[in-house]
């Protein structure tokens, strides 16, 4: 697979839809990240104030803003331009200032450049799906961390948002009510080609997504010396009845959209 021009490809999408995704998230993100992957990664991470934390995939720097406030020292980096121009207009409201960069997560050479053994953590919230080879990434991972660093990520559910599911909502007479089932239809698994979807409605441009099994995910952080120490399944609460909404993943909380875990290094 022809994994450089698709990421180069990949960079202009992304840089066409900035201004959407910046506005999307605004100055917290979107219900997503302050519900289910904010938190996930936060309880994983348990930032201390003055650690060193490297951002990967920032986005428009939601995370990187709250790690920021919780007194954590951040660089941050996105392939996007545009996208770190947003972030850098946004600032730092609160904490401290964050240090953006423009580079190339698959770009091993300049990913080392920020610093071997320099960060105490390194964060990647919802973009593995996004980078067309990690490869690179884990290689530069495991010499950017501190011994005992940890690498966090969060990232859409291989099982059951990785693929592309059908939202199916089913009504039925029960005992003479209504009923309304809920339910997602996994139709592909194990082999995923690269697909251009969107990642939130009305989006201007669709972008590419590298969707991965689960143990082909894991792997890559297993073939370059890392172990998984915790793992987090988070789900949206149950919606009271009058909030639900058939075709969401609120109403669907029995299933969790995004897998949050950590590595760390087997031999600092
Ligand atoms: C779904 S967004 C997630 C952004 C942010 N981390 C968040 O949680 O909202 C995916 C991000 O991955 C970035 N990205 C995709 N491929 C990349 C690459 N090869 N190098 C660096 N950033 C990349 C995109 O520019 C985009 O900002």
């Amino acid at each position: 697979m022809d994994f450089e021009n698709l990421n180069q490809e990949g960079r202009i999408l992304w840089n066409q839809k900035a201004a959407f995704w910046d506005n999307l998230h605004g100055e917290f993100g979107n219900r997503f990240h302050q519900e289910l992957v904010s938190p996930s990664v936060e309880a994983l991470l348990k930032p201390q104030p003055g650690q060193q934390i490297l951002d990967i995939a920032c986005g428009s720097g939601q995370m990187s803003r709250r790690l920021a406030a919780l007194g954590c020292n951040v660089t941050a980096i996105d392939f996007s331009e545009e996208l770190i121009n947003f972030s850098k207009k946004r600032g730092t409201p609160q904490g401290n200032p964050i240090l953006y960069q423009v580079m190339d997560a698959t770009d091993e050479k300049s990913l080392i450049s920020l610093g071997e053994q320099k960060f105490d953590h390194l964060v990647c919230t919802m973009a593995f799906m996004d980078i067309p080879d990690l490869t690179p990434l884990f290689r530069a991972a495991k010499k950017l961390l501190k011994p005992n660093g940890s690498f966090v990520f969060a990232t859409a559910h291989p099982a059951f948002f990785s693929n592309n599911p059908g939202f199916i909502s089913e009504k039925n007479e029960v005992d003479g009510q209504t009923v309304y089932t809920h339910a997602l239809k996994i139709t592909n698994y194990l082999s995923l080609p690269p697909i251009k979807g969107v990642g939130a409605p009305n989006e201007p441009a669709p972008h590419i997504y590298y969707h991965r099994p689960l143990h082909e995910l894991l792997g890559y952080a297993f073939q370059n010396g890392f172990v998984l120490d915790a793992l987090l399944e988070p789900g949206f609460d149950p919606p009271k009845p009058e909030d639900a909404k058939p075709l969401h993943w609120t109403t669907l909380w029995q299933m969790p959209p995004v897998l949050s875990g950590r590595f760390k290094l087997t031999q600092p």
